[in-house]
């Protein structure tokens, strides 16, 4: 892998991390069960200088951490955060700090952010500001770059952005008018440069001038409450905006990842295409699976407000379609889209419901969650959960082994899980800087003991000892075997003239 310009090596030969100086002695976790994507084995694993350099039996180190009756796996990968992020007039509370440590509370390793330039801002200056804000994550991180507007300047950079900063990963939003939208000609313009530069597209798939247009009407009605914003993005614009997306990555020869899937009509699509042959993937939300619709027509506003996101929350068939994308495989990841704003923010929009900021939060729930309402009731095994929170990403993104693998020489990236640890989910003793949390009330069964970061203890039995600064970028190359394999095939399906003997005089 590749290491951007601004990012010096971290560790020194001797362990060393340059950034907050620790240096790490040897840890060995034993007696537990290994669970990965495909393989569930009793094993110890070692962990030297933040990686996996053995796994076997009765295996010894300075440090033992005792993972008795619980599961060895993979750090979780949310590949969809949005920390410390300009959006609707304000920023979103959480941020690298914040966000990165409720991650490591709930067994999170890595987040992906979306670096988003303002209208007519370059690529490389909005990862600036990514980069300073970053260096406070408590865990590792990387970027997907948004393209939220199209010019030469968006065109050139594209390049630098893949081949110099290791990020291969570009979205673009088909919502939000006005503000992060782009229109098709400008996504296919995009979509086509990314098949050139062997990157892979992404897109926030709602039909933006439809909400728009429902919008406006909703709030002529006299609908200004939190419930419109429902109202306002049925499944259809979802859908519609789905399918969009995946003829114009078609045509234009590039992997299409749709982030927060959350309707049958947006599943239906993702699932028609992968039949199809298509590279597509889908991106389900935690909040999608596990709340519904109903939470939007509660008495409180602040308790609807908290909840609004895009898409919205749906009814039951549409978390039934997306629990059997996941079990089936035409869905393949589990995110949080992790985007908090304080109930203040939320009243923005007290009398317009357009103007109640857009997100909710989940780092520190995802993994207990999709565990307790997946693994809990039989819908997903054990490794399929490693799968759907881990591997899965780390292979699209092309960061695996390094990260979603438990391997010799992976990154000690690992949470020890315990089946049988319970909590109930309450704002009062989270990570998340806000207050509130959507889940309050949950009874979740499956915790973190221990949360490995590059072998950095960060939760101890259940103990949150974090250390700020201690993340580091994570660059992913270009040209996967999937932008391989997806650009011989179009090479050899593309147009191509008739080689013809003899062609007839014109007939003019
Ligand atoms: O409502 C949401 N999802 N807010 C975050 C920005 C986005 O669309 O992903
Ligand atoms: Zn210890
Ligand atoms: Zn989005
Ligand atoms: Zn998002």
């Amino acid at each position: 892998w590749i290491r951007p310009p601004s990012c010096k090596p971290a560790k020194t030969a001797n362990g060393t991390n340059s950034k907050t100086g620790d240096t790490q002695m040897s840890t060995v976790i034993k007696n537990g069960t290994i669970v990965t994507a495909d393989l569930t084995y009793k094993a110890d694993v070692l962990i030297e200088g933040g990686k996996i350099t053995q796994i076997g039996q009765d295996l010894s180190g300075a440090e033992v951490l005792d993972a008795t009756g619980c599961f060895v796996m993979p750090g979780g990968i949310d590949p969809h955060t949005h920390l410390e992020m300009p959006f609707m007039g304000t920023y979103s509370t959480d941020d690298f700090e914040s966000g990165t440590r409720a991650a490591l509370s709930g067994g999170t390793t890595m987040v992906v952010d979306f670096a988003l330039p303002s209208p007519g801002q370059g690529l490389l200056d909005a990862l600036k500001m990514w980069d300073n804000k970053a260096g406070r994550a408590n865990c590792d991180y990387s970027y997907h770059m948004a393209v939220t507007w199209w010019g030469e300047q968006v065109f050139d950079e594209m390049k630098t952005v893949v081949q110099d900063r290791g990020i291969n990963t570009f979205k673009h939003f088909m919502a939000y008018k006005g503000a992060l939208m782009v229109q098709d000609d400008e996504m296919f313009a995009s979509f086509q440069r990314l098949a050139e530069l062997g990157a892979i597209a992404m897109v926030h798939a709602e039909n933006g001038d439809v909400v728009a247009d429902l919008s406006a009407r909703l709030l002529a009605e006299g609908n200004t409450g939190p419930e419109a914003h429902a109202y306002s993005r049925p499944p259809q614009v979802e859908g519609e905006a789905t399918n969009r997306a995946i003829m114009i990555a078609d045509m234009a020869g590039v992997p299409l990842y749709v982030v927060h899937t959350s309707c049958e009509e947006s599943h239906e699509a993702i699932r028609r295409a992968r039949q199809q042959g298509k590279r597509v993937w889908g991106e389900p939300l935690i909040q999608h699976l596990t709340l519904d619709e109903s939470e939007y027509f509660n008495q409180d506003w602040d308790h609807a407000a908290r909840r609004v996101m895009s898409p919205p929350f749906r009814n039951k068939q549409h978390q039934d379609s997306l629990w059997a994308g996941l079990m089936s495989g035409s869905l393949s990841v589990v995110a949080t889209d992790h985007c908090a704003f304080t109930t203040e923010q939320k009243r923005y929009g007290v009398g317009d419901f357009t103007k109640i900021p857009n997100g909710t939060g989940g780092l520190e729930d995802r993994m207990p969650m999709l565990w307790t309402y997946g693994v809990g009731t039989g819908r997903l095994t054990p490794n399929e959960f490693v799968a759907v929170t881990s591997t899965n990403i780390a292979k699209i993104l092309n960061c695996y082994p390094k990260k979603g693998a438990v391997l010799v020489g992976a990154d000690a990236d690992l949470v020890v899980w315990d089946p049988e640890k319970t909590k109930t989910i309450t704002a009062g003793t989270q990570q998340s800087a806000i207050d509130y949390n959507v889940f309050e009330g949950k009874e979740v069964k499956g915790l973190p003991r221990f949360t490995l970061t590059r072998g950095y203890v960060a939760v101890h039995d259940g103990e949150v000892r974090t250390k700020e600064g201690h993340g580091e970028f994570v660059a992913r190359e270009a040209n996967t075997s999937v932008n391989k394999a997806l650009s011989s095939w179009k090479e050899l399906t593309n147009p191509r003239p008739v080689e013809r003997s003899g062609i007839p005089a014109s007939g003019v």
